[in-house]
């Protein structure tokens, strides 16, 4: 029988209550003995009400258990409390790893480099998947254009073409071509849509786009992530141009499925369907519950009180028909059949031990580390250190020996004990004849208001026993002095970013500028390792620190990448995937803005400080040297429907071998519409070995080219000249034209 078949069988004989259980999914927490919890609910509570509601076959899938073990007995009582045995789907969000943590996925994203984005998260989802869990809530591929945002390290940065590849990479790593493919999966995307446009930075907050940031910014990352696959998404939190983004119809049906085929199954942000009466859209849970599935959203995420419990109420009411739910259960059993989940609905405990031990997974981490780390500065060729002509280090910060800090946010199943810090990884590196001292300097800084995730505990300690501070700065300057090197690694710590992890500022937390400029000047060369998961105010130490390496928050193998890096074993590649603003009042800074009026005051829109980045994106230093030279177009005159090919020869003139990322940006002269000064257009991220040249070679034609006009409401493709540039980062000054004409 056909799964269609078999599906249609099983909706012939649920009850309508079965079915409103098959879109149910609740969260089954378990805290560690003696948390609270931040959220509303009552924790010992909530799972008794799960289990019984398992036992009543009410239940369609669960979230947030991750030891097999457990997954298996509670599949056990959804599979026997369900009068046709249909098991549940386990759901988590596995987003830079499950026990094997990798960089943050805006790291990731900094590697430009899809290849290694998918080996990661192919290992991701292999642990995943041994462990029993058949669904990942990820990736996140909200475009985000404000790092006062705390969810910008979930993403892929600033840009609609790098989201879109990353998106793709991740969606193929995580799920592989179709959903259930073995060790792998299911990936869900998300939050559609436009929630990284949070007013203000604040999470949650309502979000207003122009029709033409939508369709040319927001929505191409999940095209292309419905393009590989993907088969779910999840709707988000906060309204969208007035309308609770998960209660809009036009998103999820018209967009997702009639334009774009979207074949999945969509599910809700936690309790987003029961919020569509928080936000004052309806008028009661079971109006929130009609709501949703009328508008496409298949499955209801939820802690307690579901609003799809109500579906069989609101049909009696005629406030939606059989048919509609029917349509989004059927999505969900067809996600358990592909799963292979109606044979095989249990977990094999002893293979999830091996596979979450495989040591293979921790060298994909630290090559990810590697590929990911950016070097932001490098005056004076300081880095790479050679450890050989070294007789002492001073390593420096808090973050330097946190390994819950290391491993970043997000992280739930995580073993901490495997998670090399950036001391232990530069003490492991130098050998026994170099002396490595260290000094945290500083104490640890709290957020003013708690994170949700603190619940979950593993933070690093608020203020360790007998940390005397004064004397502790004064250890740490007294140190660096003394060394041939300090090494001092400043950011955030992990619970300062992320979901609820909205930030007013971009500062140092704390005394680390205070501790990092008393360093620089005891006349020590300063090696500056950033820890964070946002641009930062690096303003002082751009124009003062030699050596700035962003390491991001770089995972379970993180302090063995970055002794690598630092050591010169390998040359960091790694690209901002976003506009590194001087200070919070730039923001929003992007590089793909428009010309607008007076474009040559771009550098002077404000009158107190210059209005260019600190960094632009795309920049990243290398300790080779490249040369780009011989850019050409192939024709050099094209028609609206036609496709040239834009080449360029890039030769690394160091002694070593070295990663580039070579980009191409375009810009449109002329048209229908005032396009961006540049947009990105293609990449690439090669290896040269010293003295290597080689021709790398973009495609550009109508799918470079065309974009949304927000005056036709449709994709337009202008003939215009236009002009492209090829570089380094997306100042690159290499250019040329390519001249289109009607067909
Ligand atoms: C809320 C977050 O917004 C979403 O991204 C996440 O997947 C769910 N909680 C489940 O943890």
């Amino acid at each position: 029988m056909t799964i269609q078949a078999q599906v249609d069988d099983l909706l012939a004989r649920m009850t309508p209550a079965e079915k409103a259980g098959q879109l149910t999914q609740y969260f089954y927490f378990r805290l560690p003995a003696g948390a609270q919890p931040v959220l509303d609910f009552d924790a010992d509570e909530q799972p008794r009400m799960v289990e019984s509601k398992l036992q009543q076959g009410e239940v369609g899938s669960l979230l947030f258990v991750t030891d097999p073990a457990e997954i298996n007995r509670l599949q056990r009582l959804a599979v026997q409390g369900n009068r046709f045995g249909i098991p549940l789907l386990f759901g988590f969000d596995v987003i830079h790893g499950l026990r094997t943590i990798f960089p943050v996925p805006i790291a990731m994203a900094a590697s430009w480099d899809p290849a290694v984005i998918e080996r990661a998260q192919a290992v991701a989802g292999r642990e995943a998947r041994a462990a029993g869990i058949h669904w990942t809530f990820a990736p996140m591929v909200d475009i985000a254009r404000d790092p006062r945002w705390g969810r910008i390290i979930e993403g892929a940065g600033e840009d609609p073409y790098l989201g879109a590849a990353v998106a793709s990479a991740q969606v193929r790593g995580f799920q592989g071509g179709e959903v259930g493919t073995p060790d792998r999966v299911i990936a869900g995307p998300k939050h559609f849509a436009g929630y990284g446009y949070a007013l203000g930075g604040r999470d949650y907050d309502e979000v207003n786009l122009s029709d033409s940031e939508l369709w040319n910014v927001v929505f191409p990352p999940f095209q292309a992530a419905i393009a590989a696959g993907a088969g779910n998404i999840m709707t988000g939190y906060m309204d969208l141009n007035g309308i609770p983004a998960t209660g809009n119809r036009w998103l999820f049906t018209e967009v997702l499925r009639e334009t774009w085929g979207f074949e999945g199954f969509v599910v809700s942000d936690a309790n987003a369907v029961r919020n569509l009466l928080t936000h004052g859209f309806a008028a009661d849970l079971t109006e929130a519950g009609a709501r949703g599935v009328n508008a496409g959203v298949d499955m209801e995420m939820v802690i307690s009180d579901a609003a799809y419990a109500t579906l069989p109420a609101a049909l009696d009411a005629g406030h939606i028909d059989i048919q509609t739910i029917d349509a989004s259960v059927r999505r969900v059993l067809e996600a358990k059949f592909r799963l292979g989940l109606m044979d095989h609905p249990y977990v094999d405990e002893d293979r999830a031990r091996e596979v979450l031990a495989d040591p293979a997974h921790r060298e994909v981490s630290r090559i990810a580390a590697e590929r990911s780390a950016v070097l932001l500065r490098n005056d004076g060729n300081l880095l790479p250190l050679d450890a050989g002509a070294l007789t002492s280090v001073a390593v420096v910060g808090p973050l330097a020996d946190s390994r819950r800090d290391t491993i970043g946010p997000w992280v739930f199943d995580f073993d901490l004990t495997e998670t090399i810090t950036v001391l232990e990884g530069i003490r492991g590196a130098v050998g026994g004849d170099v002396r490595v001292d260290y000094a945290p300097g500083v104490t640890v800084v709290q957020r003013e208001f708690p994170s949700l995730f603190d619940m979950f505990g593993g933070n690093t300690p608020s203020d360790p026993d007998g940390f005397d501070e004064a004397a502790e700065f004064r250890r740490a300057v007294d140190l660096s002095r003394e060394a041939d090197v300090a090494v001092m690694v400043v950011g955030e710590w992990q619970n300062m970013i992320g979901e609820m992890a909205s930030r007013s500022s971009l500062e140092l937390p704390g005394r680390q500028l205070e501790l990092l400029q008393a360093i620089v000047a005891t006349g020590t060369p300063v090696v500056l390792l950033v820890m964070n998961g946002r641009p930062l105010d690096l303003r002082w130490a751009a124009d003062n620190v030699p050596a700035i390496l962003d390491i991001w928050y770089p995972g379970t193998q993180g302090g063995a990448a970055v002794a690598n890096l630092v050591f010169g074993h390998v040359s960091p590649g790694g690209k901002l995937p976003f506009t590194w603003p001087r200070s919070v009042g730039q923001i929003p800074m992007i590089y793909g803005h428009t010309r607008s009026h007076e474009p040559e005051n771009q550098a002077r829109r404000y009158w107190d400080e210059a209005s260019t980045p600190l960094f632009p994106f795309g920049h990243g230093l290398s300790y080779g040297r490249f040369d780009y030279r011989d850019l050409a177009v192939e024709p050099t005159t094209s028609i609206v429907s036609g496709t040239v090919t834009v080449s360029v020869e890039v030769t690394n003139t160091s002694d070593r071998e070295a990663d580039e990322v070579v980009q191409l940006y375009l810009h449109q002269r002329s048209g229908t519409a005032s396009r961006p000064v540049r947009e990105l257009k293609g990449f690439q991220r090669i290896t040269l070995a010293a003295g290597e040249t080689r021709t790398i070679a973009f495609p550009v034609g109508p799918d470079e080219r065309r974009y949304w006009n927000a005056a036709a409401r449709d994709w337009v493709t202008d003939s215009s000249i236009f002009d492209l540039w090829v570089g380094t980062d997306s100042t690159a000054s290499l250019t040329t034209t390519l001249q289109v004409g009607q067909e």
